[in-house]
């Protein structure tokens, strides 16, 4: 069984893919990780996130360490956004989406382009938003909690930017699946997204 989670930036995605994971009893990915891991070698060689040529350059031997803190900066967040655009990038980090959703027993991935593009067989497919102040707000506390300063105003600034850039785009845009369940979590903290999201997971899932 794979489970596609999609939606925009500090949309509740993240927490949920992992909580869905825990309750069917999957492995799970967090894509964007991938995408991150990318703009972290490029920014850390100095390379210019302008180039095509360059990014595609920064996508071999990505080392991932999910722990790294630096991984969830700003500028890194800023430079996996427009990277991410390059058709040649997504398609430098296709095989290993793929081959992880399509693996035995089944998983849960969570991105941008699941239900679309990496696995559009997906039994089950989320699309999770929140409004922008709101997306804003938890993602102000979170860089707060990991101890990075981080400006209410700003962060709702590139919030808004990513959106944009991550909508826009021509390659896999950002867009809800036509058989994607939305969940608006919006007036949701993280306890009932999760129980909203199993809730609608199991649904799908009994109607077959
Ligand atoms: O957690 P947050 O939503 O802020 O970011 P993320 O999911 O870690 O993704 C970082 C960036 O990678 C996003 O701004 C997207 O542009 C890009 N991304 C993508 O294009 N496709 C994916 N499947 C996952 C992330």
């Amino acid at each position: 069984m794979i489970i596609a989670v999609d939606g925009p930036a500090a949309s509740g995605k993240g927490t949920i893919a992992r909580a869905l994971a825990a309750h069917f009893g999957l492995p799970h990915m967090d894509t964007g990780l991938l995408y991150r891991a990318v703009a972290l070698n490029l920014w850390r060689w100095g390379g210019d996130p302008a180039s095509e040529f360059e990014a595609l350059r920064a996508c071999d031997n990505i080392s991932l360490d999910p722990h790294d803190e630096e991984l969830r900066s700003e500028p890194v967040s800023m430079i996996a956004s427009s990277i991410s655009a390059y058709p040649g990038v997504r398609s430098a980090l296709l095989q290993r989406q793929r081959e992880f959703a399509e693996q035995e027993g089944g998983a849960v991935l969570d991105g941008r382009d699941i239900g679309t593009v990496i696995a559009p067989e997906a039994e089950v497919k989320l699309f999770v938003t929140a409004s922008p102040e709101v997306r804003a707000e938890r993602r102000t506390k979170e860089l707060a909690a990991r101890g990075m300063t981080a400006h209410f105003e700003d962060v709702l600034a590139d919030i808004r930017a990513r959106d944009e850039r991550d909508s826009g785009r021509e390659a896999a845009p950002l867009r809800r699946a036509e058989d994607a369940m939305l969940l608006d979590t919006s007036a949701m903290d993280a306890e009932a997204a999760t129980a909203a999201a199993i809730l609608l997971a199991e649904e799908r899932l009994r109607a077959g």
